[in-house]
């Protein structure tokens, strides 16, 4: 195209600044401002980036390389960027920044990529073990409250955790895919009881790109035990949060960044033959009774 097609007169791009300066401008015509205030932003730290490390040709292509087979290792049921996202603790950086809990509300954290939406509708009471060896059965129950102390009617929780065996049933063919998933719907009381295990710790997908740069840089794939849980009802802020379990030795190292203080919970253990524990079951089991508070929407 020449200059005249072009519709200007062409830019010097003598210097660092210069060219930071022609890609900013590229974009002051992007109709959206909301888009182009993050790409200018993106444009300007990726700069600054380039800038200030120094980053010579050979590093550039070995980030392109990483990012390229992050980008091939994603499948139907692995997001290796996401996994990248969480490990870097930008998941986190955006969780935190975008819900502030108000005084008294519950805490959220990342909802991670196990989630699988339509888990089964369960019976309060009912466990979401589906047979047995996936872990010491824990009685989970509760409320779902408003900052008020007020039981929450016809509220949602969604539940799922992984097995002993460090894998969530959409992970592990060996597993039912409904397996430790439940969903269950409060009355009048805000109450919820349910059957579980007690969550073990597990190590995140380690055998790709994300687990080489683990390994480069000295860092564990390990994350705390916990339980995960999206909490929704009308008027309210949908909560996706975590219950980790206080005896874990990775509370101060999760992979990805995601404890809370507010989020660490106990889980009693009652020894075998203790009255209460599951029918039939020989052996210890565990219960955990634990409150959610939701945000009012709007509040
Ligand atoms: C999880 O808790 O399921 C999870 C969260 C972030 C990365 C990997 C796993
Ligand atoms: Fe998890």
């Amino acid at each position: 195209m020449t200059e005249a097609a072009a519709g200007g007169e062409a830019l010097e791009t003598t210097s660092a600044e210069d060219l930071t300066a022609s890609v900013l401008a590229s974009f002051s015509g992007t109709p959206d401002e909301r888009l182009r205030f993050v790409l200018e932003q993106l444009v300007g730290h990726l700069h600054a980036f380039v800038v200030e490390t120094g980053l010579s040709e050979a590093e550039w292509a070995a980030g392109i390389d990483f990012l390229t087979r992050a980008g091939q290792a994603c499948t139907d049921r692995r997001q290796e960027l996401i996994l990248l996202s969480d490990t870097l603790g930008v998941s986190m950086l955006v969780d935190l920044l975008g819900h502030v809990a108000p005084p008294g509300a519950s805490e959220s954290t990342v909802l991670g990529p196990f989630y699988v939406s339509g888990a089964p509708v369960l019976e309060m009471g009912a466990s979401t073990a589906i047979g047995d060896g996936y872990g010491d059965p824990a009685r989970v129950s509760g409320r779902i409250l408003d900052p008020d102390g007020e039981p929450v009617d016809g509220a949602w929780l969604d539940v799922w955790q992984n097995a002993c065996n460090g894998q969530y049933a959409v992970q592990d063919p060996e597993q039912p895919g409904e397996n430790l998933r439940g969903r269950f719907r409060t009355g009048p009381d805000g109450r919820f009881a349910f059957w579980a295990v007690r969550p073990t710790d597990y190590a995140i997908p380690d055998d790709g790109p994300v687990g080489a740069m683990l390994a480069a840089t000295g860092r564990h794939p390990w994350r705390p035990a916990h339980l995960h849980c999206i909490v929704s009802a009308p008027g309210f802020r949908t909560l996706t949060t975590h219950l980790f379990d206080d005896e874990s030795p990775y509370l101060a190292s999760d992979a990805v960044f995601a404890v809370k203080a507010s989020l660490v919970c106990h889980f009693e253990r009652h020894e075998t033959g203790t009255p209460g524990g599951p029918a039939g079951h020989d052996g210890p089991w565990y219960s955990l009774e634990r409150d959610l508070v939701l945000a009012p929407l709007g509040g």
